[in-house]
């Protein structure tokens, strides 16, 4: 689940309360809504539309449309419109209603609400009359029910056939295309981090593994590069979790990636299994809880430290529906062979925290070096530059009374 989503999900789920009890006890708000039309409905709408949802599928004849085309399926998430129509012309399309001329025009693909907005207000509405008082996570849940699904023009039509436009349960809908992978904890590493990262290491990228290579851009056409959900044609569809030894050409001595967070232990584990040497980005939370005796060196991110004075090790990413996202992260060497200990720490002042022997990995995670942070020889510095695009204003308050501010988010279009 992506984190920075799932906190404006919940904003949404609150607005999204609000709204439904107050047109509950009101008919012609009522029907408004559900019709998606009038000032109540154009509320509703512009709540709801465009969301970022975190629950991201691809059909398969989608994928292997984009593939055989060239076409790398996440920039549909990721640029604004005008640079996609820049990049791929009249690929993606967000009117089906030109079916019949979209292939003269060169239209595939087009995005679908596996569960149409309408069902889900419906359901929030049911919701509403059953308990009035229902809580704000029972709104959330409705709103994470959704999907936001890439599909193929013809998979558009056949639905639009069947009478499910705008309507129908998934079961339904998925019924009639073809089977759909999800995007698992899709973070792209900036271009910048994977050179700065080989320029440092010095590895040879043809003697490398990425298991989790996306459009392959750490290898680049070198070494192996696989993924589940592979954008770019020489990228290897593959499991990770499935490989063996002789799966892998004999040249191929480590493993190197930005991991999906939420399989870290397991991703750790099978490429111990694999090599001897792997390089991952990963959580700073996690990997020092869970591999404190397999970790040989750590490189830190510097330069999004903001008015911080602490050492703090965030990287910016390319997140589907949220351009440009900050993440607690790092990267480590890690190692089959067991290694010296890290001292990790938590509820530290913040004059301990900024004494310049300890860096912060998460929140409240600190690793602790004997010497200075930057004389350790076990510890790098991967400086990175911030790049957030600023849109300013906006702010969505959760029940918790966090603050989300979306200024630090830049909405696709
Ligand atoms: C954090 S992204 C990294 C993408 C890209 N390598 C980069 O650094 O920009 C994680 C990738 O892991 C892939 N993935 C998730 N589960 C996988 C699995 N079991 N086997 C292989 N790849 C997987 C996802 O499809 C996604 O592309």
């Amino acid at each position: 689940m992506n984190n920075n989503i799932d906190r404006i999900t919940k904003g949404l789920a609150e607005a999204c309360k609000e709204c439904i009890t107050v047109a509950c006890n009101d008919s012609s708000a009522q029907k408004e809504i559900l019709r998606g039309g009038g000032s109540s409905g154009g509320i509703m709408t512009r709540l709801l539309m465009p969301r970022p949802i975190s629950k991201i599928r691809i059909s398969t004849d989608a994928l292997n449309t984009c593939l055989e085309h060239g076409v790398v399926a996440f920039d549909y998430f990721i640029l604004r419109g005008s640079d996609i129509r820049k990049k791929y012309q009249n690929f993606f399309s967000s009117n089906a209603k030109m079916i019949e001329t979209c292939h003269q025009m060169g239209q595939y693909i087009t995005g679908d609400h596996n569960e149409p907005n309408k069902v889900i207000i419906e359901k929030m509405f049911k919701l509403c009359q059953q308990n009035p008082n229902a809580d704000v996570s029972k709104y959330r849940d409705i709103l994470n029910e959704q999907s936001y699904d890439l599909i193929t023009l013809e998979e558009n039509k056949r639905l639009d056939e069947a009478g499910l436009k705008g309507s129908g349960t998934k079961e339904e809908r998925d019924k009639l295309c073809s089977p759909k992978i999800e995007f698992v904890d899709l973070w792209l590493t900036p271009h910048d981090v994977i050179n700065k990262f080989f320029a440092i290491t010095k590895l040879n990228k043809a003697e490398c593994l990425d298991p989790c290579a996306s459009d392959g851009r750490w290898l680049n056409g070198e070494g192996m590069s696989i993924d589940i959900l592979p954008m770019k044609k020489n990228v290897i569809q593959k499991d990770f979790l499935t490989l063996t030894k002789a799966d892998i050409p004999s040249n191929i001595k480590t493993i190197v990636g930005n991991l999906p967070f939420s399989l870290l232990d397991e991703f750790v584990n099978k490429a111990l299994e694999l090599v001897d040497d792997c390089y991952f980005l990963v959580s700073g939370d996690t990997i020092f809880k869970h591999f404190p005796n397999n970790i040989e060196h750590l490189y830190i991110f510097s330069g999004l430290e903001g008015n911080q004075k602490d050492n703090r090790s965030r990287c910016e990413f390319d997140v589907p529906f949220l351009i440009k996202s900050a993440l607690w992260c790092c990267i480590v060497h890690i190692t089959k062979q067991k290694q010296q200990p890290w001292v990790v720490e938590s509820n530290l002042p913040n004059d301990v925290k900024r004494d310049g022997y300890h860096i912060a990995l998460g929140k409240n995670t600190f690793i602790k070096s004997d010497v200075p942070v930057d004389n350790n020889p076990r510890i790098t510095r991967i400086p990175v530059t911030s790049s957030i695009k600023w849109k300013g204003g906006k702010k969505i308050v959760d029940s918790d009374g966090n603050v989300i501010d979306l200024k630090n988010f830049t909405y696709m279009d």
